[in-house]
C-alpha cells in the first residue's frame, strides 16, 4: 500500500497576478484591459484577488491607474481584493478609492528594503505603524507580506529568525495573515519547511501563507512541502505572470492554473473553475502579446483540463 501523504481537505489561494503579475511590465497596459482581467478573475470560484498597489507611481509606473482600476472593477460580495500600501499616502489613496481590504508589506532583508521601497525594516515598520493604525479606525482589514523569506537577492542567505521576527511584528500590526515571500524563488522544499519550523514557533499555520515565485522551477514543489506541513493558504499569479522589478532576476509567481491542477489532482477543494481559470490567463497574456508562462495555459486551446479522482 502508497504511504500517503497528510495534506489539507481545501486550500484557500490568493490570487496575485493583477498586482504581482503586471507591476514589473514595462508596456503601459490599458486600464480597461486590467479591469476586464480581474473581472474575469472574479468568475472563477478565487476568493481572494489582489487588484493593484497604491505605491508610487514613479516607483511602479505600471500601477499608476490604481484607482482607476479599483473603483472600475465589478467587486463581488464574497471575494476579498486587497490592494498594496507601502504609506500613509498610499493608504489615503486606498480610502479614497473606497477599498476594503489592504496588504502591507515589509522584507526580512534590509538591503532589499532600501532598494524597494527606500526604507529599512525599522523605519518601514514606523510607516506601517501609521498606515495600520488608520485601517484599523477606518475598519479596513489588513493582510501582510514578508520578503525575502529565503534569501535576498543582495544579501544572500536569511536568517529563519529574522522573518519571524518581521513576520510576527506585522502580525502584531492587526494582520489577519502573514504570507512569507520567497521574492526570488531561490527556496527548495527542506529550506521552507525549515523556515517554517521557526514561524510557526511564533504564529500558527492557520495565520501563515506561502507565496514563491518560480524563478527556479521550485515553487510548485516547495508548496507541497508548505501544504505537508500543515498550511493552507498559498498565493500564485495566473499564467505566471509577474516578478518584483527590485528584485534582479525574479521571474513570474507561481502559476495558479499549474498550482490548482495539482490541487485538484489531489482531491483539495480550491472552488476554483480552471478552465476558466486557463480562459482569464490566456486573455491577459494575448493583450500583452505572449504566451502564458503557465503549463496548463500552454496546451492546447480547447483542451480540457482534466480532473482526476483517485
Ligand atoms: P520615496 O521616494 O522614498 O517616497 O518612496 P517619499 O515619501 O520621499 O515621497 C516622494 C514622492 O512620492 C512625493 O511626491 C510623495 O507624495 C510621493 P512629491 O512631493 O515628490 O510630488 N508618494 C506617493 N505617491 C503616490 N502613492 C504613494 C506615495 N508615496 C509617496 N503611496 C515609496 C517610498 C514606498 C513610496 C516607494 O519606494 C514605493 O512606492 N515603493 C514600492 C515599490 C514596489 O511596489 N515594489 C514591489 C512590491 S513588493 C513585492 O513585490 C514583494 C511581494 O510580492 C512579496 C514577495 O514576493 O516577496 C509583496
Ligand atoms: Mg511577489
Amino acid at each position: 500500500m502508497s504511504k500517503s501523504l497528510n495534506l489539507p481537505a481545501r486550500v484557500k489561494v490568493v490570487e496575485v497576478g493583477p498586482r504581482d503579475g503586471l507591476q514589473n511590465e514595462p508596456d503601459p497596459i490599458p486600464t480597461p484591459t486590467k479591469v476586464e482581467f480581474i473581472d474575469r478573475l472574479s468568475e472563477t470560484g478565487l476568493s481572494c484577488i489582489e487588484v493593484t498597489s497604491f505605491v508610487s507611481p514613479r516607483w511602479i509606473p505600471q500601477l499608476a491607474d490604481a484607482t482607476d482600476v479599483y473603483t472600475h472593477i465589478t467587486r463581488k460580495e464574497n471575494i476579498v481584493y486587497p490592494v498594496l500600501v507601502p504609506n500613509e499616502r498610499g493608504m489615503e489613496r486606498a480610502l479614497a478609492a473606497d477599498a476594503k481590504t489592504i496588504a502591507i508589506f515589509n522584507a526580512a532583508s534590509n538591503t532589499f528594503n532600501q532598494k524597494n521601497i527606500n526604507a529599512s525594516i525599522e523605519d518601514a515598520f514606523k510607516r506601517l505603524k501609521i498606515v495600520a493604525a488608520i485601517a484599523q479606525r477606518e475598519n479596513i482589514a489588513i493582510r501582510g507580506y514578508v520578503s525575502c523569506v529565503l534569501g535576498c537577492p543582495y544579501e544572500g542567505a536569511i536568517d529563519p529568525q529574522t522573518v519571524s521576527r518581521v513576520a510576527s511584528e506585522m502580525f502584531e500590526l492587526g494582520c489577519y495573515e502573514i504570507s512569507l515571500g520567497d521574492t526570488i524563488g531561490i527556496g527548495t522544499p527542506q529550506r521552507a519547511r525549515a523556515m517554517l519550523d521557526t514561524v510557526a514557533r511564533e504564529l500558527s499555520l492557520d495565520k501563515l501563507a506561502v507565496h514563491f515565485h518560480d524563478t527556479r522551477g521550485q515553487a510548485l514543489a516547495n508548496v507541497l512541502a508548505c501544504l505537508e506541513y500543515g498550511v493552507t493558504t498559498v498565493d500564485s499569479s495566473v499564467a505566471g505572470l509577474g516578478g518584483c522589478p527590485y528584485a534582479e532576476g525574479a521571474s513570474g509567481n507561481l502559476a495558479t492554473e499549474d498550482l490548482v491542477y495539482m490541487l485538484h489532482g489531489m482531491n483539495i477543494e480550491t472552488g476554483i473553475d480552471l478552465d476558466a481559470l486557463i480562459a482569464a490567463g490566456r486573455f491577459i497574456t494575448e493583450k500583452m502579446g505572449r504566451e502564458p508562462a503557465s503549463r496548463l495555459g500552454r496546451l492546447p486551446k480547447g483542451g480540457r483540463a482534466p480532473r482526476y479522482t483517485t
